[in-house]
């Protein structure tokens, strides 16, 4: 064991004997399940957002994130040991805060930092010694060091005796039944050798595997190396899935045999383009760092040239496809079937969805969709209700699966529609003309 100050040691026990009162600032996709899994573990657990309509719901035992259900978050709730709250005061009184606000990019693909360089100005205010801070929003290597921690030093108070600084990458993967906030290892990086033992004490505490690493930049650059790894793969199999279809090549069987390489191989699979908040972003947060130290990421550009295509490619296809019927696309009825950006969730962030909708509008066909998870689309100038699954399916001209949502009845699908371009390979085991498979 390190040798500590009294505040550490002090800090230490409180943890160890889950006396410690936890904070957790962003109450989102990340936030809400790591300060239940936090109030399970039987610690005191206040969450703070800005949004009033989650605070409020939140205090309600109602959770509006899907993988975590009411009947978990609410007797948390009863029992005095989880709530929320939109004032930053009480970091008073709190001795942790994990800090899980956006990382977004702007429109040039810069880092848009505004909302962590926000979070960490609301914890120096009420900073006190005893303080362990741990940001888990997924930036560029650096951020702690050279972003947050000079604006919690500015308060006079020394990292590593008087408060506590680490970088804890999130791996949460919405909609993954498997693994959850809980049983995902935990990687964790200090400013200090002090303050690394502090942050892996405390998920020590809460979650199963705890891996320690040696400072808050190797931590950093671990979610942007999986995460860029992620992308960059996808990158590679989309462009194998366009040469595969001027070859008249099955992409899909491609990579089926080639799984059965024992090693040396893992597969990814092709798909009509990237979205959510982390795969298409974080990675040009490795990028933008890179070109400080005088890198160009060519793979990351690369990638994310690739993919960025993907949503075209899709509406070209379907397009064609509709040409084959001797139909054009102008006037024709395209149904969209899933808009979330991966299966099982109904998360629309980012999803290519949005991209190939808006092309065909513009190309003049007529869109609907149906998702067993979203039920309207209001964003980038869309305003769309879900339609009928099984009306809309047997009325279109074509059908677009673009999110294989487990669930859905795509018997069905293939038995009523006149026309379906899978972008998922969602109807593997079907045979059928009427299938054109990306
Ligand atoms: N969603 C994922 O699957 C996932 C997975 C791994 C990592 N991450 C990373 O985790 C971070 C959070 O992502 P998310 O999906 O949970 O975001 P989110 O948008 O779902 O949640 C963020 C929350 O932070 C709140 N917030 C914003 N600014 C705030 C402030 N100054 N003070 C208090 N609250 C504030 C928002 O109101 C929102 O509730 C991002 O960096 C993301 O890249 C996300």
């Amino acid at each position: 064991m390190l040798s500590k100050s009294p505040v550490a040691a002090e800090l230490f026990s409180r943890i160890s004997e889950k006396r410690a009162k936890l904070g957790v600032l962003g109450l989102g996709y990340v936030g809400l399940p790591l300060a239940v899994e936090y109030a399970k573990a039987g610690f005191d657990v206040t969450g703070i957002d800005l949004s009033q309509e989650k605070v409020d719901s939140f205090n309600q035992g109602i959770s509006y994130i899907k993988d975590v259900p009411d009947s978990l978050i609410r007797p948390l709730v009863e029992s005095g040991r989880l709530r929320a709250s939109t004032d930053f005061s009480v970091i008073q009184d709190l001795d942790t805060v994990d800090i899980c606000v956006p990382t977004p990019l702007r429109k040039t693909k810069d880092p848009d930092m505004s909302y962590v360089i926000a979070a960490t100005e609301s914890i120096a205010a009420h900073l006190h010694p005893g303080l362990l801070i741990m940001l888990g929003s997924t930036t560029y290597p650096g951020t702690t060091n050279e972003l947050v921690l000079p604006k919690l030093e500015a308060s006079g108070l020394q990292v590593g005796s008087d408060f506590f600084l680490c970088f804890s990458p999130e791996r949460v993967d919405p909609g993954n039944t498997k693994y959850k906030t809980a049983n995902i290892p935990k990687v964790v990086g200090g400013i200090t050798p002090v303050c690394t033992e502090l942050g892996a004490l405390l998920y020590g505490q809460t979650l199963e595997t705890v891996v320690p690493v040696s400072s808050t930049k190797v931590a950093e650059m671990v979610k942007l190396l999986e995460n860029t790894f992620r992308m960059i793969n996808i990158g590679l199999v989309n462009e194998l899935a366009v040469m595969c279809d001027r070859m008249k090549i099955d992409v899909w069987e491609v990579i089926d045999a080639a799984a059965t390489k024992p090693f040396g191989f893992m597969p990814f699979y092709p798909g009509p383009g990237l979205g959510g908040h982390c795969i298409p972003i974080d990675p040009f947060y490795l990028s933008w760092k890179s070109k400080e130290a005088g890198i160009e990421a060519r793979f990351i550009e690369l990638a994310g040239h690739v993919n960025g295509r993907m949503p075209e490619f899709v509406a070209e296809k379907i397009q064609n496809a509709l040409n084959s019927a001797t139909k054009p696309v102008r006037g024709s009825h395209v149904h969209i079937l899933g808009v979330a950006y991966k299966r099982n969730i109904e998360d629309v962030r980012e999803s290519p969805a949005i991209d190939i909708i808006l092309t065909l509008q513009r190309l003049g066909a007529k869109v609907t969709f149906s998702d067993p998870f979203v039920s309207h689309l209001h964003l980038h100038g869309l305003e769309m209700e879900a339609q009928d699954f099984l009306a809309s399916v047997s009325s279109a001209d074509c059908v677009a699966i673009i999110t294989d949502h487990d669930g859905v009845d795509y018997q069905a699908v293939v038995e009523h529609s006149k026309m379906i371009v899978d972008t998922r390979n969602a109807l593997k085991k079907f045979r059928s003309e009427k299938i054109v498979r990306l």
